[in-house]
């Protein structure tokens, strides 16, 4: 038997909307200087980040999504009191349950729809779909809401200038269908986690949780910086390359690249390492910063809705992160 599980693969699944939101309210840089000992210059020059949006304090991770959502019917003229299964990568969610896939049932009135949030931090979104994929074709359900977002403004411990530069608010929606003939735009996917590494990038609650290493209970993110950013610009980068290599495609045959936006810096060097142009690249870092699940919807939607992704590109959707855990994608754009 071959237990490749990473292999190209079969996908009646076509994505037929997409939305998204961020919060009001936007922290600049020279905010953060008011707030922690930094600069414009140094969060610029090492995150490529200028400004991120926040979440008022009585908005939550379940309110961005119903917004992205809106957004998404009102510009794709698409229902959803007719979806299936609702599925919200977060880390952030209102309340460990119900689920905020639940509290989107409810809200849309969804009344035939099973729902789960996934936690697989900034792997989220792209495991999402997979899992999607995975529904669709095994014909459990044939109509899925797929979300990422985050209020992670409601975890950053704004006294600490090692993380509280990094992080914001905003969600990104996608309405997966089944195809009416069976084809499908999902092409290949890979899956790479290394528990090992789960103390390097952490939000604090059990104190046992990660063992010795969490020293932390305040319920903040808490990251070792440095080394998290070595994993990601060798072990992503190799990751990135094994899912070409199992898609059968070459860095030429793809489109579009969208790694998740965790820092510029990290962008320019999984470039390098692997083939891909700055200029065949789709971020959400600059304006919006590391906003973790939602990140790579919302960098999607801001090149789709600038007219520059076409249907029938191909796209690498890749988020790494907390874990250590890896998800990518590849798929064909037909919107
Ligand atoms: O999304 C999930 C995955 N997460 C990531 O991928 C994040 C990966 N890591 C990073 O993006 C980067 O490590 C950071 C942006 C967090 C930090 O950048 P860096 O270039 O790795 O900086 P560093 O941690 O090596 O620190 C360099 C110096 C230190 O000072 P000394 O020890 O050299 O005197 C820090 O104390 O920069 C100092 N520093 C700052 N200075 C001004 C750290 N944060 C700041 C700050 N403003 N906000």
């Amino acid at each position: 038997m071959n237990t490749t599980q990473n292999a190209a693969i079969h996908s009646n699944a076509v994505i037929t909307a997409i939305g998204s939101y961020v919060p009001e309210r936007i922290l600049t840089n020279a905010d953060l200087e008011k707030l922690v000992e930094t600069s414009d210059e140094w969060i610029m020059q090492r995150t490529g980040i200028k400004e991120r949006h926040i979440a008022a304090d009585n908005q939550f991770t379940s309110d961005l999504c119903f917004a992205a959502i809106r957004n998404m019917m009102e510009r794709y003229d698409v229902s959803v009191t007719d979806v299936d299964y609702i599925i919200v990568a977060t880390s952030t969610p209102d309340a460990v349950f119900p689920s905020v896939a639940s509290q989107v049932q409810s809200h849309f009135g969804i009344t035939s729809a099973g729902a789960a949030d996934i936690q697989a931090a900034c792997a989220g979104f792209a495991a999402a779909i997979q899992l999607a994929n995975g529904l669709l074709l095994s014909r459990a359900h044939r109509k899925i809401l797929v979300i990422g977002a985050e209020t992670l403004s409601k975890i950053t411990d704004y006294t600490d200038r090692t993380t509280c530069i990094l992080f914001g608010d905003g969600a990104g929606a996608f309405l997966i269908e089944a195809s009416e003939d069976g084809h499908g735009d999902v092409a290949a996917v890979y899956n790479k986690t290394d528990g090992t590494r789960g103390h390097l990038l952490y939000r604090s609650s059990l104190a046992s949780a990660i063992g010795e290493h969490d020293i932390h209970t305040n319920g903040y993110i808490v990251q070792n910086g440095r080394e998290v950013y070595r994993w990601a610009v060798s072990h992503v980068a190799e990751g990135v390359q094994q899912l070409l290599e199992r898609s059968g495609h070459s860095a030429a045959d793809i489109d579009w690249f969208i790694p998740h936006s965790a820092n510029m810096r990290i962008i320019e060097s999984l470039c390098e390492r692997t083939g891909f142009l700055l200029s065949q690249t789709l971020s959400s870092i600059n304006l919006y910063g590391n906003t973790s699940a939602a990140s790579i919807p919302l960098a999607i939607d801001e090149a789709v809705k600038a007219g520059t992704v076409k249907p029938g590109q191909l796209m690498l959707l890749y988020g790494f992160g907390g874990g250590l855990t890896q998800a990518g994608v590849i798929l064909r754009w037909s919107l």
